[in-house]
């Protein structure tokens, strides 16, 4: 397995994480055998970042990553790193009222994850999205303090902008900034990015497939859950799924010359921005089967030269997807589209 290091202060992981959420939330229903057979299987390939929330089924897919680590082999589960996001505010409905980045709400948040994953530090933190009532000193300064007393490794960030990446790494170091970047969601390119690399802060890009809208395995009469985030996001509805289909269906023809998957290029691209570039981007692969996490992991041995990557700039340019990324009121919680 290829690995990376995150950022000038960051942990060694593997150059593809492991996204959890899938199977416990948001895209509908997911079969739990299924789900931890795929995280054995990532473990067994050498993927070592496991990436959840606290949030993701209120607490179900810590339980679901804590299961597949007591039953790994112990070799597998030593080499694991955790990241975890906090700070979303639920309630039983399965609604969302904001998010708390407050010291004492972090610890809180910290103390029931420790127990949930049944483990003694979590590698990576992070509030998924930053609280505009806290200042983001004060949440990565009660990280800060978990990292001293030996519950955390390190200090990461989720959906800041550079302004706030800027202040969290003058009040502590900060390992990666996790944040949705692929072909149709090329946002952090002007100003994130370079911030990021400026600072020394690495990046875990999540929504490489765009939900999986960009795998090539999404089709327009697909028929969604009612509780799957895809039937409120604006990028699969009517017009717009027609557009951003006709947009994969260009990506597919180069593919298709390549003998490779859809998804692979998508990711295959995301891999080679950090190679041109230097940075370190890890993309997290929001995989929850073995099958979809096979298909993943061989664009790892896809190489795209000048000509590949022209040829799918020209196919897919910057700012084609129709429709935002998120729904309005949770393009509001982004720290990073301001
Ligand atoms: N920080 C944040 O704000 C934030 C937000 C969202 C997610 N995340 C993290 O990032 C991770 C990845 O995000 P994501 O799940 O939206 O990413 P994604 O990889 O863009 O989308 C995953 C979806 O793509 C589909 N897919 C089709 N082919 C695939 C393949 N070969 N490999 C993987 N997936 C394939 C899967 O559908 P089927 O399973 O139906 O086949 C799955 O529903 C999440 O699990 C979570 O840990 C972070």
């Amino acid at each position: 397995m290829q690995t990376r290091t995150l950022g000038s202060t960051g942990p060694r992981t593997s150059a593809l994480g492991l996204g959890c959420m899938g199977m416990s939330a948001l895209y509908g229903d997911a079969d739990r055998a299924e789900s931890i057979a795929t995280i054995h299987a990532a473990l067994e390939t050498g993927i070592t970042l496991l990436d959840t929330g606290d949030f993701y089924g209120m607490g179900h897919n810590e339980l679901l990553i804590n299961e597949s680590l007591r039953t790994a082999p112990s070799s597998l589960r030593e080499q694991a790193l955790t990241s975890v996001k906090f700070g979303a505010l639920r309630d039983p409905d399965g609604g969302w009222s904001g998010y708390d980045g407050r010291p004492a709400a972090v610890k809180n948040f910290a103390a029931y994850s420790l127990q949930r994953l049944g483990v003694d530090h979590i590698d990576i933190y992070r509030i998924a999205r930053v609280d505009p009532d806290v200042p983001i000193e004060e949440t990565v300064g009660a990280i800060a303090e978990l990292v001293e007393a030996g519950h955390v490794r390190h200090i990461g960030l989720s959906e800041a902008g550079a302004h706030t990446i800027r202040r969290a790494v003058a009040a502590a170091p900060i390992s990666d900034l996790q944040i949705e970047y692929s072909l149709i969601s090329r946002g952090i390119e002007e100003e994130i990015l370079p911030t990021a690399r400026e600072l020394g802060v690495g990046i875990t890009a999540y929504g490489v497939l765009s939900r999986g809208l960009i795998s090539g395995h999404f089709t327009r009469d697909r028929q969604l859950a009612a509780n799957d985030f895809r039937g409120m996001s604006p990028r699969f509805q009517g017009e717009n799924l027609q557009h951003n289909l006709d947009l994969v269906d260009a990506l597919r023809k180069i593919a298709e010359q390549k003998g490779i998957s859809v998804a692979q290029t998508a990711i295959a691209w995301v891999l080679a921005q950090a190679d041109r570039r230097g940075a370190d981007i890890v993309p997290l692969i929001g995989a929850r089967s073995r099958d979809r996490l096979t298909e993943a992991l061989g664009a790892l041995d896809v190489v795209l030269d000048e000509s590949d990557l022209r040829a799918i700039e020209e196919a897919v340019p910057a700012g084609a997807a129709a429709g935002d990324r998120y729904p309005a009121a949770q393009m509001g919680h982004l720290d990073s589209e301001r």
